[in-house]
């Protein structure tokens, strides 16, 4: 992994501890990188009407591009689970929306990590722009 991304690992691990899910049980936290260098986090947050959970890796960019930072170099994602978590099919369409070539950079609970590209994650995708 780039040494660019510790601090976004880290990141990611600390937001983890705010997730809510006290149905899946499943904590999940993400750091997104943005091209200026900053970082905004996210947890996911359930809800009682199962349909309405937001992943981590959904808030965390939803917050840096409501704050105005809409290009996105890299994602880390980090969960309660052994091993890699892989983001969802839903946030693959939200990440490659902000930037196809952006880094997604796998964290186990360990700390290992695992640095995918965003386009290698979602073949044949829907886009506006072809
Ligand atoms: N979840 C995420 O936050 N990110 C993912 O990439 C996969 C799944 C959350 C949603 C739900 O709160 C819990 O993990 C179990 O699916």
């Amino acid at each position: 992994m780039k040494k660019a991304y510790e601090k976004l690992v880290n990141s990611a691990k600390a937001a983890l501890k705010n997730a809510y899910s006290p149905y899946s049980k499943f904590k999940v936290g993400a750091a997104v990188l943005t091209g200026e260098g900053r970082i905004f986090t996210g947890a996911n947050v359930e809800n009682g009407s199962f349909g309405l959970t937001c992943c981590a890796e959904r808030v965390a960019i939803y917050k840096a591009v409501s704050e105005g930072y809409g290009r996105i170099k890299a994602v880390a994602i980090v969960s309660s689970g052994k091993g890699f978590v892989t983001p969802c099919g839903a946030c693959r369409q939200v990440i490659v929306e902000f930037n196809e070539n952006a880094d997604v950079v796998l964290v186990s609970r360990g700390g290992r990590t695992k640095t995918l590209k965003a386009s290698g994650l979602l073949p044949k995708r829907f886009s506006f722009k072809k």
